[in-house]
């Protein structure tokens, strides 16, 4: 969590509110949804399933997660918040296929209405965003063959500070309007009700919604509060397990965190929430999208469309209609996938499918490619000579004989549908790739990395050929075999490669994508690609080199970028303060966000680091994080925890020989809230 002094609520794209801000929100008669964890670590133990069969709603409503789209991730309550956006939606949902993904709900979040109610308490929606009224949107979606939500509060305001009217003491009358309307979808939020039992209000709005005859589905969005997966299922549809999610990667993490140990509460009828999607939005990579994509399908999550599709492009849509992935989140069993590992940031998810199968979903969430790996056995396939293995984001099938693996890139997912098939011959068989290491190459010289295509199944890869693309100007050249006229099931080849960089080329990550292209026995030709990274390096400086003025060959935070001289901002970089520990300034150094880790090339050229370690004055006595030297991946030295109301340690750390030095921020055990910690003074002796 970041700092609460900076934290806003209502007014930014991305809130948080901290535990002091909370309090004071709390007093001034708000209720704020808690922002998720923010802790790295391992999801809790999951809640012993639940001893009976839930009691369902009896409407047969959401027998599979809803889909649709839903504006307030991509406007929250801005102007472009109109019938206009809304008809625009409901349009692309036909023009770009989604309706035909599976896409159906097109629903309204806050600031609809008009603050006051009318001389008979009837909602009034804005004339400026609605100049047609609400029942002429609603009929516009219907005439699309889709269908058409709305949003109000279980208090007696929205949730915007604007005020909005909210629905308690008013439920049976605005249920109706809400019938009379067409409304065929309700998201009920949490804020401003006056303390009264939640049970107690979201069941009063089941009831008048059943009241009013219309099929509506319930959506209870009271930020997993009162663990609404205890008692709500046969109050709502859908419950929101979590805080809101902001267009962050560690905030899309955070909030699967929380919603992953919930999965026994989740069935057809009655599903976990984790916030609606923010695909598209533009705060995460395409990489780290398809990862979010894939985590709330997995995890049977509703799948509502937060990006304004109007100005969404080709990749977006590519996501959002992946059909091979919507398939896991709409499957007719109904399961929310759990976890099967989840170690150093590598996880393995599984999903049973009616069909007999699983998906697996191998996700990294580190910072490097990783390899992940599971079996047909491990996710609880039955034993079998053979498995279809299809991915989901490749569009392609293979076959295995049990092993499941995967080099994933950097906050990557791989996601199989495998299942048990006696046809499993026919499919190719599929191979893994990888390499060694990421190279690290300086201008004009030359370095040495290895990669391994296995074949992990059970007929011979044929013509196999392995590439390694070098970038423009470099060569990549095979020093040992690099083709092989049959693979067999279970054999790998495993090639070395010299990589030379040109003189003259400018530091930085070039890619570097490793091929296998082979044919089945049947002749099938299967090309697939990993894609890789090398690093055009500079050798540090000799004599003394501060690590603010090295280039970093990864930088991760907690949260907001890793500064150079100054302390973690949050935000965008450059927004930090001056480094401070314990009353001491400090000009230069290294500003970051438990949990961070940022490595540096050294060259083999450096024997000692030392620095000054501590949190920042900025967070006052609060806060609390252990830093962590690693030498080529040995750790060679710790500060034990530090915590606000400590003054600067210094840290030194031998470091001869290191090709790489990491310095790594933990979290000190407490989670990472207030964690700006500073690499004072950091320096090399080279
Ligand atoms: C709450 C909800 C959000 C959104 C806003 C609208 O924060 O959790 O999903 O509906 O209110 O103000």
């Amino acid at each position: 969590m970041r700092v609460p002094i900076r934290s806003t609520r209502r007014t930014g794209h991305r809130r948080f509110v901290g535990a002091l801000s909370l309090a004071l929100l709390c007093a001034a008669g708000a209720t704020a949804p808690p922002a998720a964890a923010r802790t790295p670590g391992n999801p809790g133990a999951a809640p012993a399933a639940p001893a009976h069969p839930a009691p369902r709603l009896p409407d047969g409503l959401a027998k599979t997660p809803p889909m649709g789209f839903n504006n307030w991730n991509s406007t929250h309550c801005r102007a472009e918040f109109t019938e206009d956006m809304v008809k625009g939606i409901a349009d692309l949902f036909l023009a770009k296929g989604l309706k035909d993904a599976g896409y159906q709900y097109v629903n309204l979040d806050d600031c609809w209405a008009l603050p006051t109610r009318d001389a008979n308490g009837k909602l009034v929606p804005d004339p400026r965003r609605f100049p047609h009224g609400i029942k002429a949107v609603a009929d516009y979606v219907h005439s699309k063959g889709l269908k058409f939500g709305i949003y109000t509060s279980a208090g007696t305001k929205t949730c915007n500070s604007a005020g909005f009217p909210g629905g308690l003491g008013h439920e049976k009358s605005d249920a109706q309007q809400f019938a009379d309307w067409g409304v065929d979808y309700l998201k009920y939020d949490n804020c401003n009700n006056q303390g009264v039992d939640a049970q107690q209000r979201y069941r009063t709005m089941r009831d008048a919604l059943r009241a009013t005859g219309r099929p509506i589905v319930y959506s209870i969005c009271e930020w997993g509060e009162n663990k609404p997966w205890e008692w709500a299922s046969d109050v709502g549809h859908l419950w929101r397990t979590t805080g809101d999610i902001s267009d962050s990667w560690s905030s899309m993490l955070a909030i699967a965190r929380q919603n992953l140990p919930l999965a026994p509460y989740a069935g057809p009828g009655h599903w976990n929430d984790p916030d609606m999607l923010e695909v598209g939005n533009g705060g995460m990579t395409d990489t780290e999208y398809r990862s979010h994509f894939s985590l709330w399908s997995m995890m049977a999550a509703p799948l509502l469309i937060g990006s304004d599709l109007r100005k969404a492009g080709p990749e977006t849509f590519e996501i959002l209609a992946n059909k091979d992935v919507i398939a896991l989140d709409q499957d007719a069993l109904g399961k929310q996938a759990t976890v099967l590992a989840s170690e150093s940031g590598r996880w393995t998810l599984v999903k049973h499918l009616a069909d007999g199968g699983r998906a697996v979903a191998l996700l990294n969430e580190t910072d490097r490619p990783q390899r992940i790996a599971t079996t047909a056995r491990a996710v609880g396939l039955p034993q079998a000579a053979g498995y279809r293995l299809r991915d989901l984001w490749q569009h392609r099938d293979t076959h295995t004989t049990g092993a499941i693996a995967a080099t994933v890139p950097a906050h990557g997912t791989t996601v199989y549908r495998v299942t048990a098939d006696t046809n499993w011959a026919t499919y190719p068989p599929a191979v893994e790739t990888g390499t060694d290491r990421t190279p690290l190459v300086e201008a004009g010289a030359s370095t040495d990395i290895r990669s391994t295509v296995r074949n992990l199944g059970g007929t011979p890869a044929r013509n196999l050929t392995v590439t390694l693309k070098a970038p423009q100007g470099w060569h990549a050249t095979a020093a040992s075999p690099a083709t092989a006229r049959a693979l067999p099931g279970g054999r790998s080849l495993t090639t070395t490669w010299r990589i030379t960089a040109p003189a003259g080329a400018s530091p930085g990550a070039y890619d570097l994508p490793l091929t296998a292209d082979y044919r089945s026995p049947r002749g099938e030709r299967v090309t697939t690609t990993l894609p890789g990274t090398a690093h055009l390096v500079v050798p540090p400086p000799a004599g003394t080199a501060y690590a603010a003025e090295l280039p970093w060959l990864t930088a991760a935070n907690g949260w907001g970028p890793v500064e150079r001289n100054t302390s973690v901002g949050e935000n965008a970089a450059g927004d930090g303060g001056p480094l401070r520990i314990g009353g001491t300034g400090f000009t230069k150094g290294l500003g970051v966000h438990a949990a961070s880790d940022v490595t540096l090339y050294t060259g083999r050229r450096c024997s000692a680091f030392t620095a000054r370690v501590g949190i920042d004055d900025e967070v006052g006595d609060r806060g609390s994080a252990g830093f962590e030297v690693w030498a080529d991946g040995k750790r060679v030295a710790t500060s034990g925890t530090v915590t606000g109301a400590d003054a600067a340690r210094t840290l030194t750390a031998a470091v001869a020989g290191a090709e790489t030095v990491r310095l790594v921020v933990t979290d000190g055990g407490d989670g990472i809230d207030y964690d700006h910690a500073d690499w004072a003074d950091a320096k090399f002796s080279c």
